[in-house]
């Protein structure tokens, strides 16, 4: 017997159907329930509500467990590499050697941008944020490749716009940083991997050798497998959303790089560099800058602390956290007072009531920016960097969404505004 719930209202009595996923995490289905009664329900910021049924991510707030398709993220993070857990998040299978070295060998192919990109970053202002470049010019990929725009893209185009998104956004998330540093752009090298290849079009020059430091590569790695996916997040919610309506993938991606660009979201990994760097301009005294967080009366808030669905700990900040003392004592920086102040920060956090009491433990932002701030990378790319990790997260997402056929996304909502009134004309007010 399916299991089901009883709802009583204005003295009906109301029959749920509950699903339940091969988690056993169980929901009550109201597909049908304002047809029923009359009644919505409410739940602001979507905590109690589920929006879709998905089989690509799981991940479990109370036990700290991330997996993508089953694969627990510990592992890929140790054994895997960021474009095998991008064709696993997309296709659902880890690849075969064959498989994987196709995929590969696709995306390398197309990494080159139109050279007319070129002309696009010189209309930006300067001062303008990585975050408004990177989604304004994977909006634009519309332009340069018109067909992607159709709901009824084929197997192979749906394949064909994947592997250009996958190939060109470090293309373009690189010269976004070269063009507002005023550096030459760099060509993508067919001969190097993903992660090498976007290092060295973001920090060689062409006037001297550009050393490729595996240490450096690995990390990068590890830190964008660890972005590439976490279920119905804001953005791939987002990407979700957008794309139930039938708008394209590259345009659905871009709404979700606007979404990420949030501080409450992919924007906190900014944050909590900009934090741990006013801490170390103040002096470094953790402990006045934790009492500010503890006073009520001060705005002072510790950034990439907490999260919305782990209650006891971020699976991936454990993670980053050996990373980031791996390769800050591999790149010989393991003073560096930033990671001092944050492993001060963090003991904090992991000690004193007050955090505990409020779930404040360090989440994914919290450490991956000393990392970055180690690889080289400026503060401002932060965020670019987190949507470069999601990004096969967000076309898994967008692709489940599509091919499930599910109907475009429209919540309702409880109205609070006037009752029924006249107009009047302006000299009546
Ligand atoms: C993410 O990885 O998207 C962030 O942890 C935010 C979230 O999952 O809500």
């Amino acid at each position: 017997m399916a299991e089901t719930a009883e709802l009583i209202l204005d003295g009906k009595s109301i029959t749920l159907p509950v699903i339940e996923g091969t988690e056993h995490e169980k929901a009550f289905d109201i597909g049908k329930l304002r047809d029923q009664t009359g009644y919505v329900t409410l739940d602001s910021g979507y905590k109690n509500t589920g929006a879709t049924k998905s089989a690509i991510t799981f991940l479990d707030g109370e036990e700290g467990i991330l997996r993508y398709r089953g694969y627990p993220i510990e592992q890929l993070a140790e054994k895997s590499s960021f474009l095998e857990v991008a064709y696993l998040l997309i296709y659902g299978a880890l690849p075969t050697k064959a498989e994987l070295d196709n995929f590969s060998g696709q995306i390398t192919k197309h990494t080159l941008v139109h050279e007319d990109m070129r002309k696009i970053f010189d209309g930006f202002p300067s001062a303008t944020h990585p975050m408004a470049i990177l989604s304004s010019l994977i909006c634009a990929l519309t332009g340069f490749y018109p067909q992607s725009v159709s709901p009824d893209l084929g197997p192979e185009e749906m394949e064909l716009n994947i592997i250009r998104l996958l190939a060109k956004m470090p293309t373009i998330a690189a010269w976004t940083y070269k063009n507002n540093m005023g550096h030459p752009l760099n060509y993508p090298r067919n001969d190097m991997d993903y992660c090498a290849n976007f290092l060295y079009m973001m920090f060689s020059f062409p006037t001297e050798k550009y050393e490729i430091n595996p240490v450096v590569v690995s990390a990068l790695n590890k830190l964008l497998i660890l972005h590439a996916d976490h279920e119905q997040n804001c953005s791939t919610s987002t990407v979700r959303l957008v794309g139930s309506a039938n708008a394209s993938l590259y345009g659905s991606v871009s709404a979700g790089i606007n979404a990420l660009w949030g501080p409450l979201h992919g924007g906190a990994n900014q944050e909590v560099i900009e934090m741990l760097e006013a801490i170390e301009k103040d002096g470094g005294d953790t402990s006045k800058f934790i009492a500010k967080a503890k006073d009520k009366n001060d705005s002072f808030r510790l950034m990439g602390f907490g999260h919305r669905v782990y209650k006891n700990f971020d699976p991936r900040a454990k993670i980053i956290k050996v990373a980031a003392d791996e390769v800050l004592q591999a790149l010989g920086m393991q003073d560096s007072p930033l990671l001092k102040i944050a492993q001060e920060l963090e003991q904090a956090a992991l000690t004193d009531q007050y955090f505990i009491e409020r779930k404040l433990y360090p989440n994914v932002d919290f450490y991956s920016g000393i990392i970055y701030k180690a690889l080289g990378i400026p503060t401002e790319m932060f965020t670019v960097m987190f949507a470069l990790g999601r990004l096969p997260g967000w076309i898994a997402q967008w692709k489940e969404m599509r091919e499930n056929k599910e109907p475009i996304g429209r919540p309702r909502q409880i109205y609070t505004g006037e009752l029924e009134r006249d107009y009047t004309t302006i000299d009546a007010r």
